[in-house]
């Protein structure tokens, strides 16, 4: 497959590599001032192939500097998905009594003799802040010989146990071990059978204690859990999450059988997990996922790279009426690149449209207050040939996502489409906070608690804003656009 020369979708506001394929964010660990970015990469085409871990730094999360390719393919396999912790007290002896890094990831070969897969657990360990990285002489450190599909090691220190434990995925479940040094692993229980969906095989599992409503003394424990393509479901590959509490061996779920429960309503959020140690005081739990399917991720129309991330979110906990949930928003670091700010006062639009602005970059802060109008939304990226619709179905109350006339989405027969999810108003207000980039659109409704992410192969890279009311009136009750800067200017 050859891509296209289509510079213009190169992303302004999202990490991005420089060249060649990517895909699942891995090893995202605070270290030392700096946020680490590894992903998986293939550096000899802009499809998948035999993975490599690349690597990207950043202070704020927002502006990316790329160095060398952190671990490579060797006579262990090629390196898969997996996470990194700081070894503050050189648990593992790698650091002479000091503190370093540690990545945890899947060797994926086949048995020799045979074209049978195997998926094994390794170490790998750098003393000079990530910039250099020693396999460990004796991996892999975990074989389960019975599981073929045993992948993507996602390793916390667990205060009570004072152990380190690991979650990883196995087939279409997830397995958890305890370790004191991160070389020895004790399995010490499994989660998921006949729990949330199975529509594909489990990858990239995330666990994590977060605050109800900001309450430090009533915690819940998250899963997060990607599900392969099965290509029998439009969606193609997308994410699940649980909520209920981990006992040191195992994740029990809060209700059960678990609500099946999606951390994205959009096509393009997948393999997302969140930060290793990033700092007590800022209390945050930081998310970033591949933006981009399965179904077509290899056939995307970019150029000379293939593969993006979202933003960076801050993921929450809140009560609603069905139980606690999962909140996302965009990270506060992005404000620094809003430009220019366009404020509206309240005002009243009737079965008409509008244009807002025009330009290239945004971010659209708006709330809409529900009158008689039974569909009202925005269309981005709008000229006479394309625009990517994000409107609301009063009556249905379902939030829409329609790329059908995006730019180009003859690629895959899927990519055209519209897809809902259901959004209640909130005192008969529905909120959307977006970020228009040059290939995607990310909407997060009403306060992050349902978020939309989408890529979009625009032609044009400076197209209007629209507004529009259908069948009655919908109250714009405040309206804030920001033009921003991309990322890539300074
Ligand atoms: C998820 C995934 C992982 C695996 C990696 C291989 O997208 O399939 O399970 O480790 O990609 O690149």
């Amino acid at each position: 497959i050859t891509a296209n020369n289509h510079t213009q979708f190169r992303p302004q506001l999202h990490f991005s590599p420089k060249d060649q394929w990517m895909n699942d964010p891995n090893g995202m660990v605070f270290y030392e001032g700096e946020y680490h970015l590894f992903y998986q990469y293939h550096p000899e085409s802009t499809v998948w192939g035999p993975m490599h871990w690349g690597h990207a730094v950043s202070q704020d999360l927002v502006h990316w500097e790329h160095l060398p390719i952190a671990l490579a393919p060797d006579e262990h396999g090629a390196i898969f998905s997996g996470s990194a912790v700081v070894d503050k007290h050189d648990t593992s002896g790698f650091f002479a009594g000091k503190s370093g890094l540690v990545a945890i990831f899947t060797h994926h070969d086949t048995i020799p003799g045979t074209d049978q897969i195997r998926q094994r657990q390794s170490l790998a360990f750098s003393m000079d802040r990530g910039r250099t990285w020693t396999k460990y002489a004796n991996n892999p450190v975990l074989t389960e010989e019975a599981l073929p599909d045993f992948r993507d090691p996602k390793v916390f220190w667990y205060v009570p146990g004072q152990s380190w434990v690991m979650v990883i995925a196995a087939g279409d479940y997830v397995r958890f071990y305890k370790s004191s040094n991160l070389k020895e692993w004790t399995y010490t229980g499994q989660f998921g059978l006949g729990q949330g969906s199975h529509d594909g095989v489990w990858e990239c599992p995330d666990l994590f204690e977060l605050p109800v409503d900001n309450d430090v003394n009533n915690t819940r424990w998250v899963l997060i859990v990607s599900i392969g393509e099965d290509i029998n479901f439009p969606e193609g590959s997308r994410t699940q999450y649980f909520i209920g509490a981990f006992n040191g061996d195992t994740f029990v779920p809060e209700e059960c059988p678990a609500p099946l429960l999606w951390l994205d309503h959009g096509r393009d959020n997948y393999a997302g997990v969140t930060w290793s140690d990033v700092p007590e005081q800022q209390g945050r739990r930081l998310f970033i996922g591949w933006m981009n399917n399965w179904k077509y991720a290899n056939i995307i129309p970019t150029a000379n790279w293939r593969g993006a991330m979202t933003l960076p979110r801050e993921l929450t906990l809140a009560t609603e009426s069905e139980g606690v949930r999962l909140h996302q928003k965009p990270i506060r670091e992005l404000e620094a690149k809003r430009r220019n700010k366009i404020n509206r006062a309240a005002f009243e639009l009737s079965n008409s449209e509008i244009t807002l602005t025009d330009g290239d970059l945004f971010e659209i802060i708006v709330e809409f207050e529900i009158g008689d109008a039974l569909d009202f939304g925005l269309k981005l990226r709008y000229s006479e040939t394309e625009e990517t619709v994000v409107s609301y179905g009063v009556q249905e109350q379902l939030l829409y996502m329609d790329r059908s006339r995006s730019g180009v989405t003859d690629f895959h027969e899927h990519f055209a489409c519209k897809h809902s999810v259901v959004l209640k108003p909130e005192n008969g207000i529905i909120k959307m906070h977006i970020f228009v980039d040059r290939s995607s659109i990310e909407v997060f409704a009403n306060d992050g608690k349902c978020v939309v992410t989408d890529q979009i192969f625009p032609l044009s890279t400076l197209a209007e804003i629209k507004m529009y009311a259908k069948d009655g009136t919908v109250r714009v009750k405040s309206l804030t656009i920001y033009t921003l800067n991309s990322i890539l200017l300074d």
